[in-house]
C-alpha cells in the first residue's frame, strides 16, 4: 500500500513537472514549423507526452505530421491556421505505434490525404489511406523543404514483438527551420522529473529509445547500419532543432546532442553487434 501511495505521488510530481509545456496549442520552432505537444500517460498518470508538428508548405498548404488528441480547441486552433482544412495538403502518420487519434482527423477532415506506415494501412481500416512511406515517391513528395526517411538496421514495416518494440520511425527533416520531427527512436528530456530521476533520466538528457536493442534487427550487421544511418543524418541534414514525441524537445544544439548521443552508445553498439555475431 505505502509502496503504492509512493509511487502515486512520485508520478504526480511528474506530471507537475511536465506541465510547464503548454499542451495543445502550436508553438513556432522555426520557419514554418510548429510542433503541437500531447498528453499521453504511462501507467495512468506518468505523463510522457506525444506530439505532432504542422509545416507550412512553398505553396502555402499545410503538412500535418501524425496526430494528437484532436480537442475543441486544437481543432479551432487548426481550421484557423488552414482555412477549415481546406489548406491542409495530407496528414502523414510516421510512427507505427502512434495510431489512435487518426480516425478523428480523418472524421474531421475526410477529404485530406492521409499516408502513413505500413502498420496503420494494415490496423485502421476506417481511414481511407493514399500510400505508406516505404514507397519512396511518398517520401520524396515534399522534396526538398520536407525529407523523409526511415532508420536503416531497424524494422520499420513489421516491428514486433508490438507490445514493447516502438523503437523505428520515420524521421522528418524541414529543410527552412533545420528541424527534425521524429517519434520515439530518439527521446529528450527538455524538463526534469522525479519519477524520471528514478529511472536515471536527467534534463538534458538525449537517448534512444529503450526498445532499441530489441528493435534494431536480429542480423550481425544491423546495429552498425543504424549507427551509420544516424551519422549520415548528421551529415547530410543541416537541422539545429529535434521535435520528439517523448519527453520534449531539443531545441537548438540538437546536431551536437545527436552526435553525441550516437558517439556515447558505441559500446552498445559493439556489445549488440557480437551477441548476433554469425546471424546474416
Ligand atoms: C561528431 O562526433 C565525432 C566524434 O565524437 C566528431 O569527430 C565529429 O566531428 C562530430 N560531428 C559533428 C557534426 O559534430
Ligand atoms: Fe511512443
Amino acid at each position: 500500500m505505502i509502496k503504492i501511495i509512493v509511487l502515486l505521488t512520485t508520478a504526480l510530481l511528474a506530471c507537475a513537472a511536465l506541465a510547464g509545456q503548454p499542451v495543445g496549442v502550436p508553438i513556432k520552432i522555426g520557419t514554418n514549423f510548429w510542433n503541437i505537444r500531447g498528453d499521453f500517460k504511462v501507467l495512468y498518470v506518468v505523463n510522457v507526452h506525444t506530439q505532432m508538428s504542422v509545416i507550412q508548405l512553398p505553396n502555402g498548404k499545410f503538412l500535418l505530421i501524425d496526430t494528437i488528441e484532436l480537442t475543441d480547441d486544437l481543432r479551432s486552433a487548426l481550421d484557423r491556421m488552414t482555412d477549415s482544412g481546406r489548406k491542409i495538403e495530407a496528414i502523414v502518420g510516421v510512427h507505427p505505434f502512434h495510431t489512435t487519434y487518426f480516425k478523428k482527423f480523418y472524421d474531421a477532415f475526410p477529404s485530406v490525404p492521409f499516408y502513413g506506415t505500413p502498420r496503420h494501412l494494415r490496423n485502421i481500416k476506417d481511414v481511407q489511406w493514399q500510400g505508406d512511406l516505404m514507397n519512396e515517391e511518398v517520401r520524396n513528395r515534399w522534396n526538398p523543404d520536407v525529407e523523409i526517411r526511415i532508420p536503416d538496421g531497424a524494422e520499420f514495416e513489421y516491428p514486433e514483438p508490438e507490445s514493447t518494440n516502438h523503437f523505428a520511425s520515420a524521421w522528418v527533416y524541414h529543410r527552412p527551420s533545420g528541424t527534425i520531427h521524429i517519434d520515439d527512436t530518439v527521446v529528450y528530456a527538455d524538463e526534469d522529473s522525479v519519477a524520471l530521476r528514478i529511472f536515471g533520466i536527467h534534463k538534458g538528457d538525449m537517448m534512444f529509445h529503450p526498445s532499441i536493442n530489441s528493435g534494431l534487427k536480429q542480423y550481425e550487421k544491423a546495429p552498425y547500419a543504424f549507427r551509420d544511418w544516424v551519422l549520415r543524418v548528421i551529415k547530410e541534414w543541416n537541422f539545429d532543432n529535434i521535435v520528439c514525441a517523448h519527453l520534449g524537445n531539443k531545441l537548438g544544439g540538437a546536431k551536437l546532442k545527436l552526435n553525441q548521443t550516437v558517439t556515447s552508445y558505441e559500446p552498445k553498439f559493439r556489445q549488440w553487434t557480437e551477441e548476433r555475431r554469425g546471424k546474416y
